[in-house]
């Protein structure tokens, strides 16, 4: 599904009448089957972003269009946008309440019109895909599972619907590097099936080696959106809010111009090779 932004404004009014511009005249678009990364200091309006573009706040002024409709418009239909946009919000294992880990998947797909069978096939397949052994976690309590293992569970109650579009608020915060490598290859995965990804993170390394563009927001406005290769590349110029990713202060660029292509740990791999052993091409 083509997602398209237009002129898009969000202010919020806090109780004593104060009003945010959370976000003031976005336009950007994210085409199906891309792997998007949205990134900017906090407070710039990222989480605003999604909670919009899925639908769960209504725009102050401007539009989100899904296939070219308006999903504010009256009569866009609000089940379809809910099985067409999956949500997982930051620490999504603070959600999880039922009484074992196959209700707790199961309640993703409380207005789904599958089957029984169809839905256990589905609980059954977004566990395996989260990495569990179904018949050994269906039955386990969520609460007694690890901080890691809960997040897992809470995404499989995302994945189950299978939603064209999925959106992440920061999933990997908090999870070992180990987690985090695991967690972005499963998602680049889904990515791979076709599944549109939205990921917002302040992790520019996994930002570098997965997602294929990027968004920067800055006081609620897009300040450059592109290729995140091109982005990571012209570093420094236009950025303002973000660090640069790990590597490029590794090898600190400009020095060398062998490392000028560097974004990620494969094209370091590359150009070290290239310099030592006159390798001259990506393996
Ligand atoms: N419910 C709210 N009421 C008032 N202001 C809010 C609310 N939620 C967010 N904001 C403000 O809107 C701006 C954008 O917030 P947010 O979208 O959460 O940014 P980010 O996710 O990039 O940190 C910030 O200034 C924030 O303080
Ligand atoms: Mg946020």
């Amino acid at each position: 599904m083509q997602i398209t932004i237009d002129n898009l404004s969000y202010t919020y009014t806090d109780p004593s009448g104060q009003t945010v511009h959370a976000l003031q005249s976005v336009s950007c678009s994210i085409d199906p089957g891309d792997f998007t990364g949205i990134i900017g200091r906090t407070g710039c309006g990222k989480t605003t972003l999604i909670l919009l573009i899925a639908g769960l706040l209504t725009p102050t002024k401007g539009h989100i269009f899904l296939d070219g409709r308006d999903i504010n418009d009256k009569s866009y239909d609000r089940n379809l946008l809910r099985q067409s946009i999956g949500v997982v919000f930051q620490y999504p294992e603070v959600q999880l309440f039922e009484t074992t880990v196959e209700k707790d998947v199961a309640f993703g797909l409380t207005y789904s019109r599958l089957g029984s069978k169809e839905k256990e096939d589905r609980i059954e397949w977004a566990l395996e895909t989260m990495g569990f052994d179904f018949e050994k976690i269906r039955k386990q309590s969520p609460l007694a599972l690890s901080g890691g293992e809960k997040r897992r569970v809470a995404i499989a109650g995302v994945l189950a619907v299978k939603p064209k579009i999925l959106i992440f608020d920061e999933p990997i915060a908090g999870l070992d590097p180990y987690g985090r490598q695991n967690f972005m290859e499963l998602v680049s995965r889904l990515n791979d099936d076709g599944t549109t990804i939205i990921m917002i993170s302040h992790n520019m390394d996994a930002l570098a080696e997965y997602t294929k563009r990027l968004i920067v927001l800055d006081e609620g406005k897009v300040i450059q959106s592109g290729k995140t290769r091109d982005i990571f590349l012209g570093w420094g110029r236009d950025t303002r809010g973000t660090e640069p990713q790990q590597i490029a202060s590794l090898i600190s660029k400009g020095k060398n111009t062998l490392l000028d292509d560097v974004v990620t740990y494969d094209d370091l791999i590359f150009a070290l090779k290239k310099q030592l052993l006159g390798v001259e091409q990506h393996e």
